[in-house]
């Protein structure tokens, strides 16, 4: 069955016609061209799918885009550009987070939210926080490292 939905992505309204078991993160980088959202499980184990709805993480692979007309969503291109990145892209690049880079979309959008939740307080907590965000090329270590450095600043 599909049905008629607007989604406001990084502040723009995207009217979609969309089956109604499409999720968010198919319809964002299918339908909307939007690929910085990455998809690898597409089963809510590996965090690379990471958005922010109404400012919280979620995982776009696990969420119905016919479920978000409500809700203003965040993606990585919502985030900051390449002539000015957010604060969080710039630590990750200072403190050198990526080797493939798959990972990173969604590192960077769950970093985002745990900074804005004042949840950095530690590094493991840090670490409990982004439990859900997996990279294979092993840069937990640099990421906490980023996050830290930003704890208690504005984001
Ligand atoms: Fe969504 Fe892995 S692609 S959690
Ligand atoms: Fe390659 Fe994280 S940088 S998976």
């Amino acid at each position: 069955m599909e049905t008629d939905v607007v989604l406001r992505v990084n502040g723009v309204e995207r009217p979609l016609r969309v089956d109604t078991r499409v999720t968010l993160l198919d319809a964002l980088r299918d339908l909307l061209g939007l690929t910085g959202t990455k998809k690898g499980c597409d089963q809510g184990a590996c965090g690379a799918c990471t958005v922010h709805l109404d400012g919280r993480p979620v995982l776009a692979c696990l969420t119905l885009a016919a479920r978000c007309a409500d809700a203003g969503i965040t993606t990585i291109e919502g985030l900051g550009t390449a002539a000015e990145p957010h604060p969080v892209q710039e630590a990750f690049v200072r403190h050198d987070c990526l080797q493939c880079g798959f990972c990173t979309p969604g590192q960077i959008m769950s970093a985002v939210a745990l900074l804005a939740e004042g949840r950095a307080g530690s590094d493991a907590e840090v670490r409990e926080r982004m439990s859900g965000n997996l990279c294979r090329c092993g840069a937990h270590p640099r990421i906490v490292a980023a996050i830290r450095e930003l704890a208690g600043a504005r984001v």
